[in-house]
């Protein structure tokens, strides 16, 4: 049972999204109302993370697909803004990216203002405007962050077969262009070449076996050593080389993302601290009669860990989420079981693990076990098999209403899932031997 306070919803506190409605996550990204679905043109731009994201204005159903806008200081308060992107003639606004352009190449800069310039997939024939057009590639662009024009003389890139879609754009330093990674069909993509961002020219091809939609392609380094990543809507990617024309990979597709719900995650560009951090819609979660439907992941930063069969990708919660933290609820080592009073579902948990001991960890109704035996990590009907690298296993947990997202062994196991809680958990349980375990109750996102 929820609490009368929440059901009368007198601990809400924000103008804007009452915090009483009982399933809205409190620090993961949800649309005021209607539809959410990926994130897209995450870009930072004059002091501000910007996360625009496919977005049912009319509906918690996906249809008209716009680009709902919010702006955010330190990718955890977030605030919504008007829609930046609305259906056309040319079509309803499908993902895409977005870019700082610093030396105004395209020339849509005003003054000493560098714009920003956005790539949406104009998915003609979506509405009733657009009946018998086919999927382009259109530009957006902006000097405010506030304000979006469409380019005049959209396409940039015209038809070429299916739903081609999901412009992902970047600045590639080597060969000084910008770079354009687009989706086609199956699991075939491409990648064109622009030097102002408008005219745009095709260098090569890409498969990515086992994937499909929303690509990334972004530069990691491991011990001074350059890896490019190239990355499918699943969080499928392969290792390899980018001269900037063509993707020499040197992996098959790798599998990255193990959670239920965990789908076209995207990239922030021109990161101030030159940081890779991700941010994923939890697809197919449930908010049963909430004004809004689907939600965002936490922002992550990606690295690359050394592994037994080489570099992998590597996931952690962004340093941010600390300003959450209002009371540390435990810190201390477990010898064999404890249970720990909360005062919200909103946690945050960090566990120490011996790699040769069971483990259970239980938030409400979730459970994160870890069995010696098997060496694997279950959450959320996921099971991983977790590295046989000395040492101590390490595993962290973010709680909100809805959501459990786990990143173990070092980052290498994230699993991210949705659930709908009989009741609100208040308490955490653990069963088994935990050499350190710090639980911090969490503030929400939404009432500051
Ligand atoms: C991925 C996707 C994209 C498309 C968008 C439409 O979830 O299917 O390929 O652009 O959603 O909303």
């Amino acid at each position: 049972m929820l609490s009368l306070a929440v059901a009368l919803g007198i601990m809400s506190t924000s103008a804007a999204i009452p915090v009483s409605e009982a399933l809205r996550p409190q620090y993961h990204f949800t649309a005021p109302k209607g539809w959410l679905n990926d994130p897209n043109g995450l870009v930072y731009y004059r002091g501000e993370y910007h996360l625009f994201y496919q977005h049912n204005p009319f509906s918690t159903q996906w249809g008209n697909m716009t680009w709902g806008h919010a702006v955010s200081k330190d990718l955890v308060h977030w605030k919504n803004l008007p829609n930046a992107l609305e259906p056309d003639a040319t079509g309803t606004m499908y993902s895409g990216s977005a870019v700082v352009d610093w030396n105004n190449t395209s020339g849509f800069g005003a003054g000493k203002e560098p714009p920003m310039v956005m790539f949406y997939t104009a998915a003609g024939g979506k509405n009733d405007a657009s009946k018998g057009v086919p999927f382009t590639q259109g530009l957006a662009y902006s000097t405010d962050g506030r304000t979006f024009k469409k380019f005049d003389q959209n396409p940039i890139v015209p038809f070429i077969e299916a739903e081609n879609r999901d412009p992902k754009v970047i600045w590639h330093e080597p060969s000084k262009s910008w770079v354009m990674a687009l989706y086609l069909d199956g699991d075939r993509y491409v990648i064109f070449r622009s030097p102002d961002l408008k005219k745009w020219t095709k260098a090569s091809d890409l498969r990515m076996p086992g994937a499909s939609e929303c690509p990334d392609v972004f530069e990691l380094k491991l011990d001074k050593k350059s890896y490019w990543i190239f990355w499918g809507a699943n969080g499928r990617y392969r290792l390899g080389d980018f001269d900037g024309y063509k993707f020499y990979s040197i992996t098959e597709p790798i599998e990255s993302i193990l959670g239920p719900n965990d789908y076209a995650a995207q990239t922030y560009s021109d990161e101030p601290r030159h940081r890779r951090i991700q941010i994923s819609w939890m697809r197919d979660g449930h908010y049963p009669d909430m004004p809004f439907n689907q939600q965002m992941t936490i922002p992550r930063e990606m690295t690359l860990t050394l592994t037994e069969g080489g570099p992998r990708l590597a996931f952690a919660p962004i340093a941010e989420l600390a300003n959450l933290r209002q009371k540390k609820a435990y810190d201390q080592a477990v010898t064999s079981s404890a249970t720990i009073p909360t005062s919200t579902e909103l946690l945050e948990i960090r566990a120490i693990l011996k790699r040769d001991e069971n483990a259970q960890i239980k938030i409400g109704e979730q459970t994160i076990a870890y069995d010696a035996r098997t060496h694997t990590l279950s959450a959320m009907g996921r099971t991983a098999k977790v590295g046989y690298l000395k040492g101590d296993l390490d595993i962290v947990a973010y709680v909100d209403r809805t959501t459990l997202e786990v990143f173990a062994d070092r980052g290498l196991i994230p699993i991210a899932g949705c659930f709908v809680p009989k009741e609100p958990a208040r308490k955490v349980q653990v069963e088994g031997k935990v050499s350190r375990l710090q639980v911090w109750e969490l503030k929400s996102a939404l009432e500051d």
